[in-house]
């Protein structure tokens, strides 16, 4: 049995990969740590929390004394690291917060990951899961590659690129055996309704203004975030030592354009006449420091390690709407606070 931390598991992406590990491989026991902040919904784990092969932790990886006592009850022999602030709107609010959870939490995990190991690292990993936007920003045409050079515009994506950073150095220093995967915008169930997609089904449900940022020519590579799960999977299980592998949907999208298409499907679903709610498109203030393009080469993990997408974008999208249509409890639960409530509920 090998003690597996995952830190944020609780959150949009983390809470698939949770359930993608402890279905997968009773052989490791997966320990969920997450604060719980407003991202944070143990609601998204219902269907796991009774496993055998499952823990799960609150706190907060800013602490140290905390995370050096949890490492050492627990002698995790790998981390699969996801905790961060997310949210690049909230980073241009309150850049503080993201320094201190992004950056300093990072270091905490690779401090208390080399303390316990002491220089005897066989068979451990530390996976850091980062983000394309630490490549900056993309004209019309080109792809991120594992070799472009960081070029971060936002606190967000300079708070991921300065974790990136350490997590190489401490690779490089102390030897930590690590691996980072650096993943395009994900989409699907569970997303926190701050981000584009479910934000804008959310307005449309509720007959509410969409705004698009400037003129919404922006654009983005969208991945469904199962398949996000299942290339963490390959990339743990099977990617190599000191390698940075890029995930991507290989699916671009002006955000315009995305909207449009969102828009159709969600009137075909809600029984609304074509167009509709193509009427509650606004166009607002734009972001500043706005990175036009994003677009991922994923050819390293295609072929290095077999990883594709499985659902095209239109399927994945149309899973989504499903999801959110048919989980509006949880919906309102996220919008409303009430479901800080479940965790009181649920564990004390
Ligand atoms: P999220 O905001 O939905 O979830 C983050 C989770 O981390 C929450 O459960 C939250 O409670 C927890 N957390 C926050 N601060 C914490 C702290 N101090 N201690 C412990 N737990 C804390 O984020 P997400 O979209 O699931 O992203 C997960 C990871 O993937 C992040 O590292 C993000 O940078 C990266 N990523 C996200 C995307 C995307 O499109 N969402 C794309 C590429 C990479
Ligand atoms: P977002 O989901 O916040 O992800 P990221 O900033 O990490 O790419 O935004 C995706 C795109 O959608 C981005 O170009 C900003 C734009 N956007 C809007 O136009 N309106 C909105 O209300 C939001 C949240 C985003």
């Amino acid at each position: 049995m090998k003690n597996i931390l995952i830190t944020g598991g609780a959150g949009f992406i983390g809470s698939h990969v949770v359930r993608l590990f402890v279905n997968s491989y009773p052989n490791y026991h997966i320990f969920n740590l997450d604060a719980l902040t407003y991202a944070g919904n143990l609601e998204n784990l219902k269907d796991v929390e009774q496993k055998q092969n499952y823990t799960f932790i609150k706190g907060d990886i800013t602490d140290a004394t905390f995370i050096n006592s949890l490492f050492e009850a627990h002698q995790f022999d790998a981390v699969i690291h996801l905790a961060a602030e997310s949210h690049v709107d909230r980073s241009i609010k309150e850049p503080l917060a993201f320094v201190k959870t992004n950056i300093l939490g990072t270091i905490n995990l690779l401090e208390a990951f080399k303390t316990i190991w002491n220089h005897d690292f066989s068979e451990k990993r530390f996976y850091h899961i980062s983000t394309d936007e630490v490549y900056g920003t993309l004209g019309d045409t080109g792809l991120f590659t594992e070799t472009t050079a960081y070029n971060p515009n936002s606190p967000y994506s300079a708070s991921k690129a300065s974790s990136d950073h350490f997590v190489r150095a401490y690779g490089e220093t102390y030897g930590i055996p690590y691996v980072i995967s650096n993943c395009s915008n994900n989409y699907g169930p569970n997303q926190f309704p701050e981000k584009l997609i479910p934000l804008f089904i959310n307005n449309i449900i509720n007959n509410k203004p969409l705004p698009v940022y400037g003129d919404g020519n922006y654009t983005r590579d969208w991945l469904y975030v199962i398949d996000h799960a299942r290339a963490i999977d390959l990339v743990f299980n099977k990617g190599e030592n000191k390698e940075t592998y890029n995930i991507g949907g290989f699916n671009e999208w002006k955000n315009i354009d995305l909207v449009k298409l969102l828009c159709a499907q969600m009137d075909k679903k809600l029984g609304r006449s074509l167009g509709i709610s193509e009427k509650l498109i606004t166009y607002v203030k734009d972001r500043p420091g706005h990175d036009l393009r994003y677009a991922i080469d994923a050819s390293k993990i295609k072929s290095e390690l077999g990883w594709q997408p499985s659902v095209t974008f239109e399927e994945g999208l149309g899973l989504t709407i499903n999801w959110y249509l048919e989980n509006k409890e949880w919906l309102n639960h996220v919008t409303s606070g009430e479901y800080q409530d479940y965790y009181e509920k649920q564990y004390t």
